[in-house]
């Protein structure tokens, strides 16, 4: 009796060791979700929300001071959490393959995992919008209202004074519909007519600028420190990581599949919240490297690689300020006709507009050479650019005259070069004068006309 006893208890504790052992062997968040860059959670830059999901820090988002009071906001949102696009799915599932009948030598129970892992992803979820992503806009939405209780209001709201604009792409229209479905929760206004309109030139200007189409998005030399940095040392070193890891030869471990399991591990986890065993492919100093690779790939896409990334923003930078215009010179006679305008677009939206205003903006360029340099940089979308990433300006009317904040995700970003968080509408004005008097889209983004009879002749 007495060693039954003892058995049972031995047994017990053992699974409980087991299970907690197990806890700690699998955390729900991966190490490397801090790197995901454009592909992680909004949580990820607001882990707060975690605990509360309709959390709003009001001494982050409360006016400047307080005689001040907000009458306009201008905000530009990406689209919340996705399926991969075809061309990720593809690469999944060809690691996918590559493990499946290529890693037969060890049998650790991860690799099993790995190998009964079940391929869910097809070509034709093509980058829409999951139900994650309608929650990251549904609660955005409750938070901002939350956020500018004057702005975003049911009553403004009835009264049209609230305008909403979408990209053409379906993950945004979803988005802005999702973001709606959020503040009829939040008020059930009745009878209301959600209206939303498309604007790709302003939501999509970089499809429309040519000299940013033909000398960046089509040309391959304008992205060729992301080619070098496919084959540094920096990242020989993850493929040979991984290589022995899935006891793989390292020839077949190519860049792009690197690439692909940690896209799987973020997929996998912003999508479903699941801890994938594809996320122990990779260690953090991979992801570090990963993370690089995709910041590269940014800053010379997106960023302050190539001037014209910044300038195709142009016509989204005047509609904003000209948005904050508008309500100023309302404001001086009577009556703010609009209090909100709810844009949104891609992190291809976002990035150039930031770029061109000026922030995150590091002293030397980010190469493919620099890496270990670059280790601090500002320059990182896993900070600035998460699903459902925003831009929101604030203009308020305080008792020295109109002040603007600039908020991203949710937190006061101090103006680059003005060393101030809420500085008066007339100085932004003024220090981005050369922009707001220039930066015109056809003088900016049109080819030279080429006469091509004339070089014939
Ligand atoms: C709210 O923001 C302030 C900074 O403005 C910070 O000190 C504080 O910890 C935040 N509170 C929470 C609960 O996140
Ligand atoms: C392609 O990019 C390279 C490097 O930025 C540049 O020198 C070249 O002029 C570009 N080509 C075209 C056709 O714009």
């Amino acid at each position: 009796m007495k060693a039954f006893f003892l058995n049972f208890i031995t047994t017990y504790l053992s699974i409980m060791v087991g299970l907690s052992l197990s806890k700690l062997a699998k955390p729900t968040v991966p190490s490397i979700a801090h790197y995901f860059g454009t592909k992680g959670r909004y949580e990820e830059v607001n882990p707060h929300l975690l605990d509360d999901v309709l959390f709003v820090n009001k001494s982050q988002v409360a006016p400047p001071s307080l005689d001040c009071r907000a009458i306009h906001m201008v905000s530009v949102i990406r689209h919340g959490t996705r399926y991969p696009t075809t061309k990720n799915v593809r690469k999944i599932a060809q690691l996918f393959d590559l493990v499946k009948s290529d890693s037969l030598r060890l049998a650790s129970s991860w690799l099993n995992d790995l190998k009964t892992w079940k391929m869910w992803y097809t070509e034709d979820m093509d980058g829409r919008l999951v139900e994650k992503g309608r929650d990251d806009h549904r609660h955005l939405a409750m938070r901002l209202a939350k956020s500018f209780p004057t702005l975003i209001t049911a009553d403004h709201l009835r009264a049209n004074r609230i305008e909403f604009m979408t990209s053409s792409k379906h993950r945004c229209v979803d988005s802005v519909k999702a973001f709606q479905e959020g503040l009829h929760r939040l008020w059930d206004v009745q009878d209301m007519d959600y209206q939303h309109y498309v604007d790709d030139s302003l939501m999509r200007f970089f499809d429309h600028c040519e000299k940013f189409v033909e000398g960046v998005e089509n040309n391959k030399t304008a992205l060729k420190e992301v080619q070098r940095f496919k084959s540094s040392s920096e990242m020989d070193s993850v493929r040979r990581k991984i290589s022995s890891r899935l006891q793989i030869p390292y020839d077949r471990i190519t860049a792009d599949m690197a690439e692909a399991a940690f896209f799987l591990c973020s997929y996998e986890f912003a999508i479903k919240s699941e801890y994938s065993p594809w996320c122990e492919l990779l260690d953090e100093s991979d992801a570090q490297v990963l993370e690089y690779k995709n910041d590269l790939k940014q800053y010379w896409k997106r960023g302050y690689g190539h001037d014209i990334n910044r300038k195709s923003s142009c016509p989204l930078f005047h509609d904003i300020f000209s948005r904050l215009d508008n309500a100023a010179k309302d404001h001086r006679f009577g009556e703010v006709k609009k209090t909100a305008t709810i844009q949104v677009g891609h992190g291809e939206t976002l990035l150039p507009l930031l770029s061109l205003m000026g922030f995150f903006k590091d002293e030397k360029p980010l190469t493919s050479e620099n890496f270990a340099l670059q280790r601090k940089r500002v320059f990182r979308s896993s900070k600035i650019l998460p699903y459902a990433a925003n831009v929101v300006l604030v203009l308020y009317e305080c008792s020295d005259g109109l002040r603007v904040q600039l908020f991203l995700n949710e937190k006061p970003m101090i103006f680059p070069s003005m060393n101030h968080a809420a500085p008066l509408y007339e100085r932004v004005r003024k220090h981005y004068s050369k922009l707001l008097h220039g930066c015109d889209f056809n003088k900016e983004c049109d080819l030279p006309q080429l006469n091509l009879r004339n070089t014939e002749l």
